[in-house]
């Protein structure tokens, strides 16, 4: 996720059980100029394996050379973005403007499967919108080209974040194609994610939304599947620890300037389910060093802070205009 899962988080999720881990989006385009602030965004260990890096282009040349780029650098996966709504990708005929389609899109796939070793994935939506759900004709077109397996975000492009992710798309795609399908959307719950499983026949869940400021959801749902019982949420303290391993974690990625105005919307996210967690996001947002965001931390985080139940079955994820 844009500006959500760079190194740090994603050591943090994979320690709550996350068996795959994604970067964000990069541009091929960018990387192909060795653009120096991109290749910060694939800033990688080898801790993470198996460690996927996602990439959003059009042209299969350009996608393909972006791969080779990737393998080069060591990740084990390579994945397309297909899903992205916002102007500025889908307007340039990127993310889910490729899906439009399925033969751009089997280019594009084809041209990258060709360069690598490595296997190449998707991440795509429904679709575009209500009249063109076209998620299993991509995913025929791209499995068909070389695409290893897909990711299914049961949204369309206009829907953006809004109503519900579709779960019978995710069905449909599970059965049109031979290739694992990892059904995607509003997880943000043990009960949700036993739901996706039980009513897609997908081969696999992709958390987005709901791994922000509670990484531990790998955990639980992890439980959950095994028929355990789903361990109590962590304790303010616990929650104030990861969060600052998490700025620390950042911090030395990026250096202190920028990792702690990436950690002002990443620490907001940690205190949902908090009493009074407005007032600390009114200093989260105005952090501007590390120190700062221990100080504000250590005084919202105390034994004593009392803890409303999260935001379960039922409740809408925040919205975004992002990715
Ligand atoms: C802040 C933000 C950034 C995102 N960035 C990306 C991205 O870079 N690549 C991608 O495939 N999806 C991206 N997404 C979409 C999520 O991966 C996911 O498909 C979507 O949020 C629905 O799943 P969820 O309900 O589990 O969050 C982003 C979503 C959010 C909220």
């Amino acid at each position: 996720m844009a500006g959500a899962t760079n190194l740090a988080y994603r050591m943090l999720c994979r320690r709550f059980g996350a068996g795959l881990t994604v970067t964000e989006m990069v541009s091929a385009k960018a990387l192909s100029f060795h653009d120096g602030k991109t290749w910060a965004l694939l800033e990688h260990t080898p801790a993470e394996n198996p460690l996927s890096a996602q990439i959003f282009g059009t042209d299969p040349a350009e996608m393909a050379e972006a791969a080779r780029a990737v393998e080069g650098a060591g990740f084990h996966l390579v994945d397309v973005n297909m899903g992205c709504p916002v102007p500025k990708i889908a307007g340039s005929g990127a993310g889910c403007s490729l899906m439009r389609d399925p033969r751009d899109a089997a280019a594009v796939v084809g041209a990258m499967a060709r360069a690598v070793s490595i296997p190449v994935t998707v991440k795509m939506r429904a679709g575009w919108d209500d009249g063109e759900r076209n998620a299993p004709a991509v995913a025929r077109a791209v499995a068909d080209a070389g695409a290893a397996a897909v990711t299914v975000h049961g949204r369309t492009r206009s829907q953006l974040y809004s109503g519900r992710a579709d779960l019978t798309i995710i069905a449909e795609v599970r059965g049109a194609v031979p290739v694992p399908v990892f059904g995607n959307g509003d997880v943000d719950s043990p009960a949700k994610a036993v739901r996706m499983f039980r009513e897609t026949g997908c081969d696999g869940i992709v958390i987005g939304r709901g791994a922000l400021g509670s990484p531990w959801i790998f955990r639980d749902i992890l439980a959950a599947l095994r028929g355990e019982s789903v361990p109590p949420p962590p304790a303010a303290e616990e929650v104030r620890d990861l969060l600052l391993e998490l700025a620390r974690g950042l911090v030395a990625v990026r250096g202190e300037f920028t990792g702690a105005r990436l950690m002002r919307k990443l620490a907001c996210d940690f205190a949902r389910g908090f009493r009074d967690g407005a007032r600390f996001r009114e200093g989260a947002i105005r952090v501007e060093s590390l120190e700062d965001l221990e100080r504000l931390a250590r005084g919202f985080f105390t034994p004593d802070r009392p803890r409303t139940p999260r935001a379960g079955d039922g409740a809408p994820l925040p919205e975004t205009a992002a990715a």
